[in-house]
């Protein structure tokens, strides 16, 4: 199931994955507060979840906080001085402060700012004010910061909640995402991203990019004419993969586009033509032309790995990689994109994009980045403007199901694999009980 399928595409995704069903899909998991809470039991819990990478926290005591309402915690994620990332609970033994309030930051120690207990950066408690006047046989050493468990798969760093997670990262991501080991990750150095909260069901933001349907219309005066279209003037995908948890998408560029030309997408000297999103602006032109050769980093050199462009279309522009439950890595020849959906409530979610270019080595280079934080930003507001609105009307009742087309299973997929696993959590309780 996880493995590229090579050979003719079946005439309907739907018929390579009869498991995933085609019948309407039921709406309660996005509007129901009860589904939320079984969700966070069963999959958030319980799941690898991405929340960061190593660049953010190069050097020891470099450190970085996130708060993941999914998981009801607030986890420190931090370098080592032995040069490992490590992750704890944000919480102090003594009288359960937060830790650290700042959301990044570098330290030699941390310090609670309550009674100024002290953790070194592998969570041992190293100083307790006052110990004295503790009893007796008050033992540092069992006072500890509480690990999470946290692996880092190519430059992205996950953490899980269950402190002997069933499946390792590296089996967790292997299935369906080994090919793009040795993507130059690392290399994508010029970053910039966005937050925003929105009154959305998590799985309701997720499913916006992981359709190519709404394209045409949502952003159809913007980048809808970059992605090449079939004869029905829809842009399908080329092919999608839908594997135990993860899934992906295939995406071709119209050829007449500069985003759709893939000899420009492969030279250094035009790498950034890829990057435009296809907007066929002049203003667009206009920064494309000043990032000629722009770029520090040449492409010819990068040898991109085989599981990227893994169809081999002619036309092929960008591959969208979900990896369960909420990540949403889209990768390039020549930059990638890494969103987080990340849940709040079950009709809240933080929406965290983040795009990873080359550093530019010219004006007009960095020009060309301005222009496109500008153009992509754009992009993401048409993806974000039906979403409350789609949300409110679910919660309404009125349709107790929503028809998905056959480019939509990655939705169905979405779905079908949360499910599964709260079925699974449950039995896997009621067998404990
Ligand atoms: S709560 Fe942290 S030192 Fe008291
Ligand atoms: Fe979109």
């Amino acid at each position: 199931m996880n493995q590229p399928v090579t050979g003719a595409q079946p005439a309907r995704l739907h018929d390579r994955y009869p498991d995933l069903g085609r019948g309407p899909l039921p709406v309660a998991p996005y509007i129901d507060p009860a589904y939320w809470e079984l969700e966070k039991a069963h999959v958030f819990k319980k799941t690898w979840l991405h929340v960061g990478r190593v660049e953010e926290i190069p050097t020891a005591g470099d450190y970085f906080v996130k708060d993941l309402a999914a998981c009801d915690a607030s986890i420190i994620v931090v370098r080592t001085r032995s040069g490992a990332v490590k992750a704890f609970h944000n919480v102090c033994s003594h009288r359960l402060n937060k830790v650290v309030y700042e959301p990044c930051g570098k330290v030699r120690k941390f310090f609670c700012k309550f009674h100024g207990w002290a953790y070194d950066l592998d969570g041992r408690l190293t100083g307790v004010p006052d110990e004295a006047a503790f009893e007796a046989d008050f033992d540092k050493e069992t006072h500890g910061l509480t690990p999470v468990s946290c692996d880092v798969w190519q430059g992205f760093v996950f953490i899980n909640m269950d402190p002997a997670p069933a499946l390792s990262l590296a089996d967790f991501m292997a299935p369906m995402f080994g090919g793009l080991e040795g993507y130059p990750f690392h290399m994508f150095t010029a970053c910039y991203g966005w937050s925003t909260v929105v009154n959305c069901n998590w799985k309701m933001v997720l499913d916006a990019f992981q359709e190519t349907y709404h394209v045409g219309y949502v952003h159809g005066r913007s980048i809808a004419d970059a992605l090449e279209k079939t004869d029905t003037g829809s842009p399908h995908p080329i092919d999608g993969l839908c594997g135990d948890f993860h899934r992906r998408l295939s995406i071709a560029g119209n050829p007449k586009s500069v985003y759709g030309n893939p000899k420009a997408a492969t030279t250094g000297a035009s790498a950034a033509a890829e990057a435009l999103a296809g907007s066929n602006r002049p203003i667009a032109t206009a920064a494309l032309r000043l990032a000629q050769g722009g770029t520090k980093l040449s492409f010819d050199e990068v040898r991109l790995p085989d599981g990227l462009n893994w169809t081999r279309h002619p036309n092929w522009a960008f591959d969208i990689n979900c990896v369960f439950p909420e990540f949403y890595l889209s990768t390039r020849p020549n930059y990638f994109q890494a969103y987080n959906f990340r849940p709040i409530s079950h009709d809240k979610t933080l929406f965290e994009a983040r795009v990873y270019y080359p550093e530019m080595k010219t004006a007009g280079g960095r020009f060309y980045q301005e222009y496109m934080k500008v153009a992509l930003r754009d992009v993401l507001l048409e993806d974000l403007s039906t979403l409350e609105h789609t949300q409110a009307a679910a919660a309404t009742g009125a349709k107790d199901h929503m028809v998905l087309q056959d480019f939509e299973i990655m939705v169905r997929h979405g779905a079908v694999v949360v499910d599964r696993l709260i079925r699974a959590g449950l039995e896997a309780d009621r067998a404990r009980a």
